[in-house]
């Protein structure tokens, strides 16, 4: 087992600049994910750790060891890719024990950590089978064992259940996290998917354009978002926003235009050099309440608008209202019978709304 940190990484293919300074520290045993939209430099992070690729700048530290310019097979780390590579002409047995056969560990060896993997991906049944007598679900499962049988002080893996169905997903992502508890693993996960990386990270490292945005556990990220990137990138429906002018010279409040937010003696502080300027307010769905729903001791404004599109999911029931020129979404659990073009009066408490930098979109509260 090792810590892995990641020194100003640059990564460049030609014009594109992939990566523009990642810094990142994995700690020992850390289960971490890697969470960011379609082409913000995920797999460009993978590859470099795994050795399979070579920063422009920056280094790769495991422990103290600078492994930068290792190849892969002397790193000790293992990476399991989206489409489970697993090799159709070799049966499960013999998919397994590859990476330990061409380490030239004796055969004994080579049984015994087999059959370790394959218990406790709980594959022991379907050593003999090839591929294509497999699951899609199977075949993960396989290229898990693989990427552990031999021990890896890293283990990387990059979007692996992207292809299995929503059922499964949901129940290998619990089995893929025991898993890397009971042996320890230090593990980079890499995700688009932000449910995923919720439940399964230990901390996030949320990356947008080549630069990570934020690291946290799944409550900072979600609670405090940095900016206005991971605080959008992060829930859903996704946060609602808004402008709103900072006045603070007689009664002090923030007005959005359709409705205004009375600010407490604190949040006035917090906004002291802010006066007359605008930022960006947020607020997620599901702290904004129908009057009649809110909780007794809620303080926030009201807000009326009129009822545009309901989405009823059963579980949950999404109002999406208009209020003059915006746009905000409440998000409800249970099912309730809100009708479009329906007015409706919303309120949300002061204590959970987010404020924006609107030039930086860096939070200041
Ligand atoms: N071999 C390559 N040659 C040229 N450009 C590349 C190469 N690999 C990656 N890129 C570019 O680098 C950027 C980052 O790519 P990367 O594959 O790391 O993204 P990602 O976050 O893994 O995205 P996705 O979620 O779609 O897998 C993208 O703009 C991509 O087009
Ligand atoms: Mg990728």
């Amino acid at each position: 087992m090792v810590d892995v940190k990641l020194r100003g990484l640059v990564k460049r293919f030609g014009k594109t600049v992939a990566l523009r300074g990642i810094d990142l520290d994995i700690r020992d045993g850390e289960f971490i994910v890697l969470l960011g939209p379609s082409g913000c430099g995920k797999t460009t992070t993978l590859r470099i750790i795994a050795g399979l690729e070579k920063p422009d700048e920056g280094r790769v530290l495991f422990g103290d060891k600078d492994v930068t310019y290792l190849p892969p097979k002397d790193r000790n780390v293992s990476m399991v890719f989206q489409s489970y590579a697993v090799w159709p002409h070799m049966k499960v047995r013999d998919n397994i024990a590859f990476p330990l056969k061409i380490r030239g560990v004796p055969q004994e060896e080579i049984e015994k950590r087999v059959k370790w993997a394959a218990q406790l991906l709980q594959i022991d049944e379907l050593l003999d089978r090839y591929p294509h007598q497999l699951s899609g679900g199977q075949r993960q499962r396989v290229a898990v064992a693989r990427a552990i049988v031999i021990e890896p002080d890293v283990l990387l893996m990059d979007e692996p259940l992207s292809n299995l169905d929503a059922l499964l997903r949901v129940k290998m992502r619990s089995e893929l996290k025991k898993l890397q508890r009971r042996i320890g693993v230090t593990t980079i996960y890499v995700t688009h998917d932000q449910v995923e990386a919720m439940t399964m990270g230990d901390r996030i490292a949320v990356m947008n354009a080549g630069k990570i945005q934020q690291v946290g556990t799944p409550e900072e990220i979600y609670l405090k978002p940095a900016n206005t990137f991971v605080a959008g990138f992060v829930g859903s429906p996704q946060m609602n926003f808004f402008d709103a002018t900072v006045k603070l010279n007689e009664e002090k409040l923030l007005d959005a235009g359709e409705f205004t937010i009375p600010l407490t003696d604190d949040l006035a502080k917090l906004l002291q050099d802010y006066n007359g300027k605008t930022v960006i307010v947020g607020i997620r769905p599901e702290y904004m309440y129908p009057k009649e729903l809110a909780p007794k001791n809620l303080v926030g404004p009201e807000i009326k608008g009129v009822i545009d599109f309901v989405e009823a999911l059963g579980s949950d029931t999404i109002i999406h209202l208009r209020v003059g020129d915006k746009h905000l979404v409440v998000k409800l659990s249970g099912s309730h019978h809100y009708r479009i073009g329906e007015e409706l009066t919303v309120v949300f408490g002061l204590d959970k709304i987010h404020i924006f930098d609107k030039n930086t979109g860096k939070a200041i509260i």
